[in-house]
């Protein structure tokens, strides 16, 4: 079968589409035909070589998450059978072949029934960063109507946050471009903060004290945390440097996404009810994956880029 992945570390042009053997599901696993895969910070971090701590050997497989049609089934897997239409997530890094190929084998836990309103490009988007902006929620823990600031708003795992918190009844502060105001007031955020205003002190005026929680999708690090009413909770999403420390009392953690069935079936029932949207920016040929590469790398996309095998 056609995949990427990772042979050498280093820029776009590094990626190509290989043959590669096609995987066989084992006991308690499904392969997928894949329709449709996202394009990720995570894929382009990986091709870059930033992964290695993670996941040190090469080749090492990109796209995490994915929609397709199950073509086999392991033993020991009653919930899903051959044909249904289904959307899935790698959390297990070190594979030699990701979603950004023709099929993937992956754990029956990790795969649930793909949702019914949508088509599979839009489904695509929906486990990695749905389940993370979950993930994230549950870590922070904040009772309804408590404050809660989402920076990167407007990006894939924020626009989720902020759809998820306001079915949460969480009073939500949203930080992204100006131009992204309407469309997350339309998702739920009663406040708005443009990228260019200093964050701290522009939620203190709208908030007095500070936010009770900060979900930091843009990695603003210290600057968020300025938002953030002593003793709140401080989630980031993505680790590294700009994780701060716990200054006044705060509890600042990371969220590390993780595969989850259960919590899956329940996103995709809010997108059936039309209570979650899925963006799409673009998509592409498995072939095109360098053009989707490049494009995320400049940023201001709203909805994911897409891969189709
Ligand atoms: N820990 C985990 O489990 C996990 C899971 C998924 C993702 N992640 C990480 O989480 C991060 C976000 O992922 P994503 O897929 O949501 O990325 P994304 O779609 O690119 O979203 C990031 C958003 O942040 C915005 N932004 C950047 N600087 C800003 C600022 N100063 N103020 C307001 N908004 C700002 C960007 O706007 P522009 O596009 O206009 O620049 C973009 O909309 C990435 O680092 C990713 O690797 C971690």
């Amino acid at each position: 079968m056609r995949a990427i992945s990772v042979t050498e570390y280093g820029g776009p042009e590094t990626l190509r589409v290989a043959d590669v053997p096609e995987p066989v599901p084992g006991r308690g696993q499904v392969r997928i035909r894949i329709e449709a895969a996202t394009v990720n910070p995570v894929d382009v971090a990986a091709r870059a070589g930033y992964l290695a701590p993670l996941a040190p050997d090469l080749p090492l497989g990109l796209g995490l998450d994915a929609a397709g049609v199950i073509d086999a089934v392991g033993a020991g897997v009653d919930r899903l059978a051959v044909g249904d239409k289904v959307i899935g997530l790698r959390d297990w890094l070190p594979m030699p072949t990701g979603t950004h190929a023709e099929a993937i084998v992956l754990d029956a836990d990790a795969v649930t029934h793909a949702p019914r309103t949508v088509d599979a490009a839009h489904a695509a988007t929906l486990p990695l960063n749905g389940l993370t902006a979950f993930q994230a929620l549950d870590l922070l823990d904040l009772p309804a109507g408590a404050s809660l600031l989402v920076t990167g708003a407007a990006g894939a795992v924020g626009r989720f946050a902020v759809e998820l918190a306001a079915l949460r009844g969480l009073r939500i502060v949203a930080a992204a471009s100006a131009a992204d105001e309407t469309d997350l007031r339309k998702a739920g955020a009663e406040f708005f903060i443009g990228r260019d205003e200093p964050l701290g002190a522009t939620v203190r005026n709208l908030v007095p004290g500070g936010v009770d929680g900060v979900l930091d999708a843009a990695g603003l690090g210290i600057r968020a945390l300025d938002a953030l009413r002593n003793r709140g909770e401080f989630v980031a999403v993505n680790g590294g440097d700009v994780v701060p420390v716990n200054l006044r009392g705060t509890r600042v953690r990371n969220v590390w996404f993780r595969a989850d069935a259960g919590q899956l079936a329940h996103l995709v029932s809010l997108v059936d009810a039309g209570r979650l949207s899925l963006r799409v920016a673009d998509v592409l040929p498995l072939e095109d994956a360098a053009k989707a590469h490049t494009r995320l790398a400049e940023g201001g996309l709203r909805g994911r880029l897409v891969l189709t095998p």
